[in-house]
C-alpha cells in the first residue's frame, strides 16, 4: 500500500507462530487451533474455523479477549499506558505535531512532508463548507435538541448530499469520502451549537487553521470581527489529537460493523456517533462535569468515594477507569498540563470544579479499591473542566469528541474496506429463550 505521494505505508504482517490445543472435557475431543502474532502485543487464538471443526462457538460479551480484525492504525498497551498512532507515541505528537498532521498520519499511513502537508490542508480546508441545503435540516429540531442527537441526523443525511463519494469499492470516492467527513464535522458541530442558542451559522473561514475555523465558527458572530487566543486554538488543537483514534473501542467497532454490511461511509460515522454518545464511552466527558457539579465541594468527596466503593450503589466515578488502560492514560496527563494552561490564559484561578477534580484523584489513587482494581483517571476526566473554561456548554462536550474521532473512525472503515480478509460482522449467541412451542390463537390466549 501507498501513502499519498509515493512513500510506503509502513505495516506489518500477521504471523503464524504456533498451535494451541483445546481438549473438550465432557468428549475427550481436541482441536487444533493457529496461534497468531501481530507486531506487538499479546497473540490471539485464530478460532475462525472452531465452528466448522467442533460445532462450537466462543463466548466473549463485550468482546474483553476478542480481537476483532487485524489493524496497523493504533496500537495500545494498556499495562504500560502506551498509546502509539501508527508507531508514534501521543506525547510526541501531541507535542509536535497540529491535528491534521495526526489526521494525514492516521488516514494515509504517514506523518505528512512539507509538501503533503500544505496540500492535505489545503484539500480539508477547501471541503469545510456544507451544501447549503444542509442547514436547513437543523431548523427541524427542537432548539433545546441534544447536540448529539443532531450529530446523529445531520451526519447521517450526509450521504443524501454527496452521492459522488458513497460507492465504498472506488478508492478515490473513499478518500474524498474521508476529506468530506473531517472538514465538515467541525462546521456542522459548530452549527448544532449556533442553532441551539439561537445565533446565525457562521461559514468557514479558508484563512484559519482547523481548530481556529472551529473556534470561530462556534464562537464568532457577524457582529464584530473576531480574534482566537492562540494558547485556546492550541488547546483545542491539542484536545483533537488526543482524541483523534483509541484502537477498536466501541463506537470505532460500531463503525467497522455497520460498514461491513457495505454501508456508505457517512451512514457509518453517523453510527459511529450514536455508539459515542452514551456515558460510559464519549459522554463520559459530559458526565465528569455534571458529577464535579453535584459534589459541589471537596469535603463531599469521602462520601462519594465510598459511594463509588459501594457494592449495592450503581455510582461510578466517572472520568475513571477504562476497559484498556491498567495504568495512568497518557492522554489524561497531556489533559492535565493542558488543563491548567486554558486556565491560566483565561484568567481563571481557583476553578471549584478543578480543585474537587485535583482532590479527588488524590484521594482515588491512594485508595486500596480504586488501586487493587487499577482504576486511573482516563482522558475524560479533565477534558471537561478545559472545555467549560473555554466557553463550551456540557452537551457539546461530547460532539467535540466525535469531530476529533471522526479521522480515527475514517481510517478504520477504510482499512476495513481494504482487508482482503473482511467479511460482514456477524456474532453469534447463546441462546436462552423458548424452545419451540406450539403456537397459541389469541382468543385462547389468557
Ligand atoms: N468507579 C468505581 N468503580 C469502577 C469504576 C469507576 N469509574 N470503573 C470500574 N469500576 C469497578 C467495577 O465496579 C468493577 O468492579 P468489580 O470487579 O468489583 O465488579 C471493576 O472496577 C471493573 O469494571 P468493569 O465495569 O468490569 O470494567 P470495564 O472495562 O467493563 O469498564 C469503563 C470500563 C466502562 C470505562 C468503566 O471503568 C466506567 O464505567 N468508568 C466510568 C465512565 C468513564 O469514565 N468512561 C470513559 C471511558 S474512556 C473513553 O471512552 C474515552
Amino acid at each position: 500500500m501507498e501513502s499519498s505521494k509515493g512513500r510506503p505505508v509502513w505495516r506489518g504482517e500477521v504471523k503464524q507462530v504456533g498451535t494451541i490445543t483445546v481438549t473438550d472435557d465432557t468428549t475427550g475431543k481436541t482441536v487444533k487451533l493457529p496461534l497468531l502474532e501481530g507486531e506487538t502485543g499479546p497473540r490471539a487464538i485464530d478460532v475462525r474455523k472452531l465452528y466448522a471443526e467442533t460445532g462450537y462457538f466462543t463466548f466473549d460479551p463485550g468482546f474483553t479477549s476478542t480481537a476483532s480484525c487485524e489493524s496497523a492504525i493504533t496500537y495500545i498497551d494498556g499495562d504500560e499506558g502506551i498509546l502509539l498512532h501508527r508507531g508514534y507515541a501521543i506525547q510526541d505528537l501531541a507535542e509536535n505535531c497540529d491535528y491534521l498532521e495526526v489526521c494525514h498520519l492516521l488516514l494515509r499511513g504517514e506523518l505528512p512532508n512539507p509538501q503533503q502537508k500544505e496540500d492535505f490542508e489545503r484539500t480539508i480546508t477547501y471541503h469545510t463548507m456544507v451544501h447549503e441545503q444542509l442547514s436547513r435540516f437543523y431548523s427541524g429540531f427542537r432548539r433545546d435538541a441534544h447536540p448529539m442527537a443532531v450529530m446523529c441526523g445531520v451526519t447521517g443525511a450526509l450521504s443524501a448530499f454527496y452521492h459522488d463519494s458513497t460507492d465504498i469499492l472506488d478508492p478515490r470516492q473513499r478518500m474524498i469520502a474521508a476529506h468530506r467527513l473531517i472538514a465538515k464535522m467541525p462546521t456542522m458541530a459548530a452549527m448544532a451549537y449556533k442553532y441551539s442558542v439561537g445565533q446565525p451559522f457562521m461559514y468557514p473561514r479558508n484563512d484559519l487553521s482547523y481548530a481556529e475555523n472551529f473556534l470561530y465558527m462556534t464562537f464568532g458572530t457577524p457582529c464584530e470581527a473576531w480574534k482566537v487566543d492562540p494558547v485556546l486554538a492550541r488547546a483545542m488543537d491539542k484536545i483533537f489529537i488526543l482524541h483523534a483514534d483509541h484502537e477498536q473501542n466501541a463506537s470505532t467497532s460500531t463503525v467497522r460493523l455497520a460498514g461491513s454490511s457495505g454501508a456508505n461511509p457517512f451512514a457509518c460515522i453517523a453510527a459511529g456517533i450514536a455508539s459515542l454518545w452514551g456515558p460510559a464511552h464519549g459522554g463520559a466527558n459530559e458526565a465528569v462535569l455534571k458529577m464535579l457539579e453535584e459534589i459541589g465541594s471537596v469535603d463531599r468527596i469521602p462520601e462519594i468515594v465510598r459511594r463509588a466503593k459501594d457494592k449495592n450503589d450503581n455510582f461510578r466515578l466517572m472520568g475513571f477507569g477504562h476497559r484498556v488502560y491498567k495504568n495512568y492514560d497518557p492522554r489524561a496527563k497531556i489533559m492535565r498540563q493542558t488543563c491548567y494552561e486554558v486556565l491560566d490564559v483565561m484568567g481563571i484561578k481557583d476553578e471549584p470544579h478543578l480543585a474537587i477534580a485535583m482532590e479527588l484523584e488524590k484521594i482515588a489513587l491512594e485508595d486500596p479499591y480504586f488501586v487493587e482494581k487499577k482504576l486511573y483517571p482516563n482522558v475524560d476526566f479533565y477534558s471537561g473542566i478545559i472545555l467549560k473554561a473555554m466557553g463550551f456548554p456540557t452537551s457539546m462536550f461530547t460532539v467535540l469528541f466525535a469531530v476529533a474521532r471522526t479521522v480515527g473512525w475514517i481510517s478504520q472503515w477504510k482499512e476495513m474496506i481494504e482487508d482482503p480478509v473482511q467479511k460482514i460482522g456477524r456474532p453469534r449467541q447463546l441462546y436462552t429463550g423458548a424452545t419451540k412451542r406450539d403456537f397459541i390463537p389469541l382468543a385462547e390466549r389468557g
